[in-house]
């Protein structure tokens, strides 16, 4: 558990409020083993929460005003909540200001809270801090209010923010994950009936290591709707065609290629994309159960080249960060995570090369790029939670 997170953000409650917090709330950020850009085409993913996280600590006020001070960015905001919610200009504060719009919109009734976060979940490295803010901030408001809202609507609450707050049109991945998260275990999500299965992520002989390319990216101004729209085209196009296709989960490779022209070379290479990672998702679900390490690495590898040439979502930093991977000892599978435009690969490497790792490939991205890379080893944790101190 994060202790120091936990310490300094109820201390600084304590100092801003001259009382301790009622409630103190954890909500992670999260991995993709497998599964990208696939949540919006009704494909699988296979995300976990992480031991990163945003602290929340929250009391009640006894009025109807929201107090929200952002403790990293030294910022901070104030409204009533008996107003009418609409997005402002700082976007720290619309992921908090969405969820409460849907809450609302919903029918519940809220009073006001003073709330301080932080967080040890880098922004805008592809780790969805955005997601741990949104299903955090519902989370506690499910709790505090006894608003009776299962873990899907909070996941589903948070993405309806980042559409209708943020301009964001994220899939569900994130939040789900946020949401969802179990200790050691990777999420199965099929995507488009939000059924999901545990799968244990049993590395005992291997490590997940992230390494940020430090290139930020905001969804807001990177490729990612406009993904989405090509994907939504394509598959105007695909059904015009193929009456009895309804998702991408119904189409093969093979039909995709016999109208390559109809759907022109940029949105095809997509969609091709798209097929394929789907299968991808599958297999590796199943090396993964299997204990095939090695084959789910392969699969990680592929992935990438997929999204780096047919989804180019990729980046010459992530690129290189992949291309040195796979000739480095040690690195069973490496692949660009998240969104893309920038933030982190994933390495699957097997235990014991990290340090080495590490090292050869930040030495040579330096070189390359004259940028420090930040290795980031991650255990995969629960999902958001209230932190009750004795039963940790
Ligand atoms: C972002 C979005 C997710 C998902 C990934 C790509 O993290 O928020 O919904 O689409 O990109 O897999």
């Amino acid at each position: 558990m994060s202790q120091p997170l936990i310490k300094r953000t109820q201390a600084y409650f304590e100092e801003r409020f001259n009382h301790t917090a009622d409630c103190t709330f954890l909500s992670p950020g999260r991995i993709n083993i497998i599964g990208e850009h696939i949540d919006y085409n009704d494909g699988f993913v296979l995300p976990a929460a992480i031991n990163k996280y945003i602290c929340f600590a929250i009391s009640k006020n006894n009025s109807s005003v929201f107090n929200l001070i952002a403790m990293d960015l030294q910022d901070e905001y104030s409204f009533d909540a008996m107003q009418a919610i609409q997005p402002i200009d700082k976007t720290w504060a619309n992921y908090i200001l969405g969820v409460i719009h849907q809450i609302k919109e919903k029918g519940h009734h809220l009073a006001g809270l003073n709330i301080v976060f932080s967080s040890t979940i880098p922004m805008g490295a592809g780790l969805s801090s955005s997601a741990a803010l949104e299903c955090g901030i519902s989370f506690a408001l499910n709790h505090l209010f006894q608003l009776g809202m299962s873990k899907e609507d909070i996941a589903l609450i948070g993405q309806q923010s980042e559409h209708q707050f943020v301009g964001v049109n994220c899939g569900i991945m994130d939040q789900f994950a946020s949401v969802f998260g179990v200790k050691n275990k990777v999420i199965k999500l099929d995507c488009n009936t939000l059924e999901y299965e545990y799968y244990n992520a049993n590395l005992s002989q291997h490590a997940l290591v992230l390494l940020d390319s430090r290139v930020k990216h905001t969804h807001l101004t990177s490729g990612y709707n406009t993904r989405r729209q090509e994907v939504e085209k394509g598959m105007s196009i695909i059904k015009s065609i193929f009456p009895q296709v309804n998702t991408f989960r119904d189409c093969t490779l093979e039909m995709i290629e016999s109208i390559q022209s109809q759907l022109g070379d940029i949105i095809f290479n997509r969609c091709q994309f798209v097929v394929k990672e789907i299968q991808r998702v599958k297999e590796a679900a199943m090396a993964l159960q299997n204990d095939q390490l090695d084959q789910l690495g392969a699969l990680m590898f592929e992935t990438h080249e997929g999204l780096s040439k047919e989804y180019e979502v990729s980046c010459p930093e992530l690129d290189m960060l992949v291309a040195t991977a796979k000739s480095t000892d040690g690195i069973i599978g490496s692949r660009m995570m998240g969104g893309g435009f920038g933030g982190c690969t994933i390495n699957l490497i097997k235990k014991g090369f990290e340090k080495n790792i590490i090292q050869t490939l930040s030495k040579e991205y330096q070189h390359t790029f004259g940028i420090e890379l930040i290795p980031y080893e991650v255990e995969i944790s629960n999902g958001t939670m209230l932190y009750e101190p004795i039963h940790q």
